[in-house]
């Protein structure tokens, strides 16, 4: 890129936050949490501080209650201990000059009875998602749920508003809702796991009543551009039963229009990772991101698969105001700086991913000396 200008590169404002450059590191799950109590350690706020560079860090996805749990060592944010962890974290990406959102997720029907003493997880219907969780014994197939009483659902509203307390105590500055693939908000969405007959399931407006409930209850606790959703239409493979169906382009458009009153800190939206010919979202293929832009009207982050010339080519173009990257930050802490200085990228080790505690976790060097 020489030296030309890079749009990633440059500051951008969110109400009343400024973030330094447009580089965002992606919620990356590493599963270092190893202690019962799914409490974050002071080795997690060491890794999160080395990546304070970035414009602004998600967290990897929280866990909102104890029910929501479905994945080994990853931390939580519904105990006092907890909120005492994650202090840690925020002060340490802080006094770096960071900024940091707590990534807010729930499971649901991904999850597995051994999470729960032998108990099945409950989710939108008693219909197996078909894909697999990560246990204390490995990866098992997931199992049939337990239907989610309305109860229960205005429960896990309640957990995702108690989460967001929780976060703002802990001092994050704002929050995303984890609304990906594999969690419990796509599997309301989707008219393969979710065959409700009350006012959470059935049209596309009971579908995504959740997304609604929990973003109003989160943001009687947040101001609303401190407040983000992160999802996508489009799904990977791994994910089972929860993939793009003949209703996901008008939910998505619903749930867009919707979202365009609400002046939220930005819309995080994954691409595809697939060839979307002859799915029912063949229609994304093309210019992906620019539907998004087409029927949302606020800020737009872009994430999947982006390079230092991709990120900084659409934003030059417009269709997106903030790129995120996943995979990138693991074994490039300084991401934005490298693009600055156009120095080559780390490569990441998978063996580590989930597991190492400090291998492959916070022995990846800066490219240059801080
Ligand atoms: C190891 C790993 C863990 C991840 N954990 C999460 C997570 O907790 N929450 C989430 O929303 N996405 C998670 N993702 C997805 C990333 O945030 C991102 O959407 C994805 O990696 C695509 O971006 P990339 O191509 O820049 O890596 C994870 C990805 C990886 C590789």
């Amino acid at each position: 890129m020489g030296n030309t200008v890079q749009p990633l590169l440059e500051e951008y404002q969110i109400g009343d936050l400024k973030l330094k450059n447009r580089v965002i590191m992606a919620s990356l799950t590493r599963g270092r949490a190893t202690n019962p109590g799914l409490v974050p350690t002071p080795l997690m706020a060491r890794y999160y501080a080395q990546r304070a560079s970035a414009g602004l860090i998600l967290s990897e996805g929280t866990w909102v209650s104890e029910k929501s749990i479905g994945f080994i060592n990853v931390p939580g944010i519904f105990t006092r201990e907890q909120v005492e962890g994650w202090k840690l974290v925020t002060n340490a990406v802080h006094e770096k000059g960071g900024l940091i959102f707590s990534q807010l997720g729930h499971i649901g029907a991904a999850s597995h009875p051994d999470f729960f003493h032998g108990e099945l997880p409950a989710g939108p219907s008693a219909i197996n998602p078909q894909t697999h969780s990560y246990t204390p014994e490995g990866f098992k197939e997931t199992v049939t749920p337990r239907e989610f009483t309305v109860a229960e659902i205005k429960q896990t509203i309640q957990d995702y508003q108690q989460a967001a307390n929780n976060a703002k105590e802990a001092g994050f500055d704002g929050i995303e809702i984890h609304a990906q693939a594999g969690m419990l908000i796509p599997q309301f969405l989707s008219l393969a796991t979710n065959q409700r007959s009350d006012e959470y399931g059935g049209s596309i407006e009971n579908r995504a009543r959740i997304i609604f409930e929990i973003l109003d209850a989160i943001l009687e606790v947040w101001e609303s551009t401190r407040v983000a959703i992160k999802f996508t239409p489009v799904a990977y493979s791994h994910v089972g039963i929860v993939t793009p169906d003949e209703e996901t382009i008008p939910m998505f458009q619903y749930i867009l229009k919707k979202l365009n009153d609400y002046n939220l800190a930005y819309l995080h939206i994954v691409g595809p990772a697939e060839d979307l010919t002859g799915t029912p979202v063949t229609v994304l293929q093309q210019d992906y991101f620019s539907h998004f832009r087409h029927h949302y009207s606020g800020r737009l982050m872009a994430n999947l698969g982006f390079t230092q010339e991709s990120g900084n080519a659409i934003l030059q173009e417009g269709t997106a105001d903030l790129v995120s990257f996943g995979a990138a930050f693991i074994a490039n802490p300084d991401l934005a700086a490298r693009f600055r200085y156009n120095l080559p990228l780390s490569e990441m080790n998978r063996d580590t991913l989930y597991s190492g505690e400090e291998n492959g976790y916070t022995d990846y060097p800066a490219a240059i000396a801080e």
